[in-house]
């Protein structure tokens, strides 16, 4: 039944919003004044695309954000679970971040060359996550692109594997989907005119036999995915699965890289410290650096060996490696802060005991209005899905997504006061989220779930 309409008729679905653009409307003045028409000098009046892909009519203009809330120019104050999509998944501004950039700022802050915070973080990510060796990008991106580069090196296979469904920045040769079983370019890339297939092989997730039979074939560099699929509604691996994964990719002598950017909402050494995975590489970008731009990835003894090898082999050049900010000091500032001081044991303890209430309390209105929705979490990370559960694999994901209703209701819970992420319905509670920050978000989406399971638009 919800198949992408979540189970609610669209002529309700479409009242709401307009009832809620309206209202959105009327409470911004302001930003309507200033930016209704779009930012001066931007394409398309904003200054990065994605900013265009919030459900409201404009953006609201940002005045501040501290710890779990925001403040916009209309002098609305707004419970964020959104926190900037992970990249604040730790607070907006966590104080040590904040000491550590105003240390920073008069000292320089990019050299090319380590500082002592350097000499600590390196330490710091080797003990936390497990892994001997570390390098420092500036996006997830980036990272992920670096290590699947040296994973071709190390095994000269130039394959990668993803897992249908997936989202690991806007690495080229990951943009490859499943259509009615086929593999295709993943529909919407601008300028892209290389057949990624020829280069990634893309299974369904929780799909061991299809991925033994595909990785048999040995031409595989790296498999490259999340714990759990994050990017497209919430799919949980099935027991087992992970054990089966890091089977055949041993098997195989294909490499494991496990992306923990959202799903480092799990614990103090992410799903994979959680959990005990084993993998060969290890990425973590958006909140590493408490918000400035910083990712790692991290990799084993092995890795580094063969990698070792293949550059006693390779002539002199560029690495294709690398970019010019990666590592800069105040990044490095910024990081060891976190990893010292904000991503604590206390931290993740408290960002879990009310991510468990949140998603209570929302599974609890879901089954009170005997809606066809479901509520998924790892750790922090709460995420409702309008369509019944558990989604398995991206296909599933992908049929249960139901856009104007999430849209809907996503400007419906803005105009209570809740702001969480657009693409997806994901709530991220940190360490200065209030229990009374979660009460209003569970109210707020109540209100909003009772409106459209009893049909009264307001
Ligand atoms: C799992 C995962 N990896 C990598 C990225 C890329 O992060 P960035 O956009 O900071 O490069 C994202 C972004 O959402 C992500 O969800």
């Amino acid at each position: 039944m919800a198949g992408g309409s979540g189970g609610i008729a669209a002529a309700l679905i479409d009242a709401l919003m307009a009832a809620e653009r309206v209202r959105f409307i009327a409470s911004h003045p302001d930003a309507a004044a200033r930016v209704g028409g779009g930012l001066p000098g931007f394409y398309q009046g904003v200054p990065m695309h994605w900013m265009r892909d919030w459900p409201m009519p404009f953006p609201m203009l940002v005045t501040g954000a501290q710890g779990a809330t925001l403040a916009d120019s209309d002098g609305h104050v707004l419970a964020d679970f959104c926190l900037g999509d992970t990249g604040a998944m730790f607070g907006h501004s966590p104080e040590p971040v904040r000491q550590a950039l105003m240390a920073q700022a008069g000292r320089g802050l990019t050299y090319m060359l380590p500082t002592d915070d350097a000499l600590a973080v390196g330490a710091l990510l080797r003990d936390r996550f497990g892994l001997p060796h570390w390098q420092v990008a500036t996006t997830a991106t980036d990272a992920n692109r670096f290590a699947l580069r040296v994973a071709r090196a190390v095994t000269g296979r130039a394959k990668i594997l993803v897992f249908n469904g997936c989202y690991h920045g806007t690495v080229d040769e990951t943009f490859v989907r499943l259509i009615d079983g086929a593999p295709v370019n993943r529909p919407g890339l601008l300028g892209q005119f290389t057949d990624l297939t020829a280069g990634t092989r893309v299974v369904e997730f929780n799909d061991l036999p299809t991925l033994e039979a595909t990785l048999a074939e040995r031409d595989v560099a790296c498999v490259i995915t999340e714990p759990v699929l994050t990017n497209c509604c919430m799919v949980l691996p099935d027991p087992g699965f992970h054990e089966g994964l890091r089977r055949i990719t041993r098997e195989t002598g294909t490499l494991l890289l496990i992306d923990e950017t959202h799903t480092i909402s799990t614990g103090p050494g992410g799903y994979t410290g959680a959990h005990g995975l084993q993998p060969d590489m290890f990425v973590l970008g958006k909140p590493v650096a408490g918000g400035v731009a910083a990712s790692v990835w991290g990799f084993t003894d092995d890795v580094a060996q063969r990698l070792d090898a293949v550059r006693a082999t390779t002539p002199p050049g560029h690495s294709g490696m690398g970019t010019t900010l990666s590592a800069n000091a105040l990044a490095l500032a910024c990081m060891r802060a976190m990893l010292e001081r904000v991503m604590t044991d206390a931290a993740y303890a408290h960002m879990e005991a009310l991510a468990g209430r949140l998603a209570d309390g929302l599974s609890g209105v879901i089954a009170a209005l005997d809606l066809p929705w479901h509520v998924v979490r790892v750790g922090a990370r709460v995420e409702f899905i309008c369509a019944p559960g558990p989604l398995r694999n991206g296909t599933e994901a992908e049929a249960a997504h139901a856009g104007p209703l999430e849209q809907a209701i996503h400007l419906a819970l803005l105009n209570r006061g809740v702001l969480i992420a657009p693409f997806h319905n994901m709530m991220l509670v940190c360490p200065a989220t209030t229990m009374a920050q979660v009460d209003t978000l569970i109210a707020a989406f109540a209100e909003v779930a009772g409106i459209l399971a009893q049909g009264k638009a307001a």
